[in-house]
């Protein structure tokens, strides 16, 4: 059955905005879909060559859907022409962000609905007909009700059908979750209406199988969202605070984490111990949910989660502890390599990065840094920004690196704070051969792209813009220019111990004794 749906419009052109619908309009030739924003330089560059997202595979499926590059006819567009796109479409999407408030009531725990209601206004402003409204945002539970009521306020006579269905992709790894997603997730009301339109919408994910489509109501479907990052969340900051006790009695948390994953109800994912969560959402969403649960007088259930937060900044803050105690207790005029400025591999997206949180913290004593990251390199200007609440002449004491080995000359430590693969010290696979190579470098890193399905153009270019080879860092010249006794505080066991033990290198790895 050929879905309705001619025409979709997506609010909000960032991280899910601009990736779920570029795999929505390659996947549906016949829709044609325009994602919107107000910020007319984030349109511009999704227009150019340079998109304003690094991520995987995303460029090749732009090429293809934006300029119709492989001939077929181009259905997808980037406007700031947000009313025209609305009024054109059959379903609209609201992926606009959701921050913690910043002030007013609940400020800094609530989620700031001000984005979401302001879409909602240009919906009911410009909308000339009903129309199916898709909350893609990460929204607390009662929002999809709280916009039915604007839209009955200032649109009275129109009746637009509200649908909830959260996005589940991670970034890095977004092309191929949403080509192969776990679930979709559709919350609706239960009457006809609602329930033709969660159909309407449902069609619309075509390439997934329809038993990974899900339908709920939309309070479980607005719950479920928070729910699922909390507890990713929460299994990251367990396996935290299992690595301090690692660290104080000898156990290995790689040698934990991999006994108690093979309990099949635990499983492996998610165990990873690091030097700490980043990222836009998961400290939001843990706070938006314990805003939730004060909200109904639930103050042991908000204790309960508040603590995944707490770990995770004493995670951070323990991680810098042991770099000073390292370095005999003073980092006064030393100068401190960090590797890796997002927030995780294979994104340029630095938002809440544990590598601002521990660079604070560190020149806070007294150090200077040099940082270098595959991605965020490019961009230092991003890193000044990000450090820019910390005070005067970061400039002078904060150089960002676009080489690895240069970042590294007369440096005390080398701390490893993003686990992108180039820092990794066995050999990768040669992706250049690609393709007979592609199983053996998509599974080399860690993205096993054709095994959940993925075509194998699309396979090959999320591999491509996920590595290059000629970008592993040198430890060997490493070696070579850092002081001795050449430290090197690996936050998210990327690197192996005896590895940098032969080139001379004493390696302080998370949840390790020293
Ligand atoms: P983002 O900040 O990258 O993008 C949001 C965009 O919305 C911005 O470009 C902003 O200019 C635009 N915008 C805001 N108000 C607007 C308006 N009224 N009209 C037009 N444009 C408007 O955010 P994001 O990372 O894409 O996240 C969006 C939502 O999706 C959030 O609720 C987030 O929690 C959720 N989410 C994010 C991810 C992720 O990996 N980043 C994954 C799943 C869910
Ligand atoms: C996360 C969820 O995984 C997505 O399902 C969700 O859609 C998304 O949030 C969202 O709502 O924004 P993302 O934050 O992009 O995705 O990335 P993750 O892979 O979850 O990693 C988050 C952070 O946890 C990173 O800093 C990563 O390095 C860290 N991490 C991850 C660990 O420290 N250990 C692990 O085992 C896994």
């Amino acid at each position: 059955n050929r879905p309705l749906t001619k025409r979709i419009c997506c609010i909000g052109a960032g991280y899910v905005g601009g990736p779920t619908c570029a795999v929505i309009a390659q996947q549906n030739p016949h829709i044609e879909v325009t994602v919107v924003d107000l910020d007319e330089v984030r349109i511009a560059q999704w227009r150019s060559s340079n998109l304003p997202i690094f991520e995987p595979g995303l460029s090749a499926i732009v090429e293809v859907t934006r300029d119709g590059t492989d001939g077929r006819q181009p259905n997808l567009f980037f406007s700031t022409a947000i009313s025209a796109a609305i009024q054109q479409a059959d379903i609209i999407f609201i992926a606009v962000n959701t921050p913690t408030k910043r002030m007013g009531v609940g400020a800094g725990s609530a989620s700031d609905l001000g984005y979401v209601e302001s879409a909602a206004r240009m919906i009911a402003n410009a909308a000339p007909a009903d129309k199916i409204i898709v909350e893609k945002s990460t929204v607390p539970c009662g929002t999809a009700e709280r916009l039915r009521s604007i839209f009955a306020s200032l649109a009275p006579a129109r009746s637009f059908s509200i649908l909830s269905n959260p996005e589940f992709l991670a970034e890095g790894t977004a092309i191929k979750d949403l080509l192969n997603p776990d679930r979709v997730l559709i919350g609706s009301l239960k009457d006809d209406r609602s329930m033709s339109a969660a159909r309407e919408l449902a069609s619309v994910y075509s390439w997934v199988p329809h038993d990974r489509v899900v339908h709920t109501n939309l309070y479980s479907s607005e719950l479920a969202k928070l729910a699922a990052n909390c507890l990713l969340a929460q299994r990251i900051s367990s396996i935290n605070s299992l690595s301090a006790i690692c660290e104080a009695t000898g156990a290995d948390i790689s040698e934990v984490a991999n006994a108690v994953s093979l309990d099949q109800r635990i499983g492996r994912h998610m165990l990873k111990a690091s030097a700490g969560f980043g990222g836009s959402c998961f400290k939001k969403d843990v706070l938006s949910l314990v805003y939730i649960a004060e909200s109904l007088h639930l103050y042991d259930v908000a204790n309960y989660w508040r603590a995944v937060n707490s770990i995770n900044e004493h995670q951070k803050s323990r991680f810098t502890s042991r770099v000073i105690s390292a370095l005999h207790g003073t980092l006064l005029r030393k100068k401190i390599t960090i590797f890796g400025w997002a927030y995780k591999k294979n994104t340029g997206d630095t938002r809440e990065s544990a590598s601002i949180s521990v660079a604070a913290q560190l020149l806070a004593e007294g150090c200077e840094l040099a940082v270098y990251d595959p991605q965020v390199s490019t961009n230092a200007q991003q890193i000044y920004r990000d450090l820019e609440d910390i005070g005067t002449n970061i400039r002078e004491r904060v150089r960002v690196w676009d080489n690895a080995v240069d970042a590294c000359v007369d440096a005390c430590a080398v701390l490893i704070l993003t686990e992108w693969d180039h820092f990794k010290t066995d050999m990768l696979a040669d992706t250049s051969t690609l393709p007979e190579n592609c199983t053996a470098a998509s599974s080399d890193s860690g993205i096993d792209m054709l095994d959940d399905g993925l075509d194998l153009p699309t396979a090959k270019s999320v591999v491509h813009d996920a590595f290059n080879k000629s970008d592993r860092v040198d430890w060997c010249a490493i070696a070579s220019v850092v002081q001795r006794p050449r430290l090197v505080f690996d936050g998210r066991g990327v690197v192996d111990p005896v590895a940098l033990g032969a080139l001379g290198f004493r390696v302080e790895s998370i949840g390790k004794a020293s």
